[in-house]
């Protein structure tokens, strides 16, 4: 079957097998391996994109089911050579370390931040507890996040 979905901006249309997952498409069809496939069971979050400005766990969704809609990847997020400033955030504060889990939980603090530019520390856990690492501890990406949502909102940020 065809299927066309906009991803960071670019039309795609490809002749897909109805099955295919739309995690597979972004990799496969559109060459877009920023995002990750962890566990495909919708546990652990590495494959979290925007759909229509929503995050979901592309691993749940059929890529038939996506047809028509604009997707965003993490190869969408910055801007030619500037970060995104949740990207800045992940970087400044040491927000990973092998970074399998990264672009899902960058992706799923764009979503976290748009609906609350300025979280608690018990809102940035549960609002990424759909998103597992298992490097980190999580108490970095916490603070990640939080140097995000300063600089998103305008502020100073504090050197560590
Ligand atoms: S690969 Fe989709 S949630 Fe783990
Ligand atoms: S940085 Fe390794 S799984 Fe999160």
């Amino acid at each position: 079957m065809k299927v066309s979905i906009k991803v960071n901006g670019q039309n795609y249309t490809r002749d897909i097998e109805e099955r295919t997952l739309l995690v597979h498409f972004l990799r496969e069809q559109a060459g877009l391996t920023g995002t990750h496939i962890g566990c495909e069971t919708s546990l652990c979050g590495a494959c979290t994109v925007l759909l229509n400005g929503n995050a979901v766990k592309s691993c749940t969704v059929l890529a038939a089911s996506a047809d028509g809609t604009e997707v965003t990847t993490v190869e969408g997020l910055a801007k030619g050579n500037e970060l995104h400033p949740i990207q800045e955030g992940f970087w400044e504060k040491h927000g990973l370390q092998c970074g399998f889990c990264t672009p899902g939980f960058l992706m799923a603090t764009v979503q976290l931040l748009e609906r609350n530019p300025n979280p608690t520390e018990d809102e940035i856990r549960h609002g990424l507890e759909g998103n597992y690492c298992r490097c980190t501890g999580y108490h970095n990406i916490v603070k990640a996040v939080q140097f995000a949502a300063a600089k998103m909102r305008g502020e100073a940020i504090a050197a560590d």
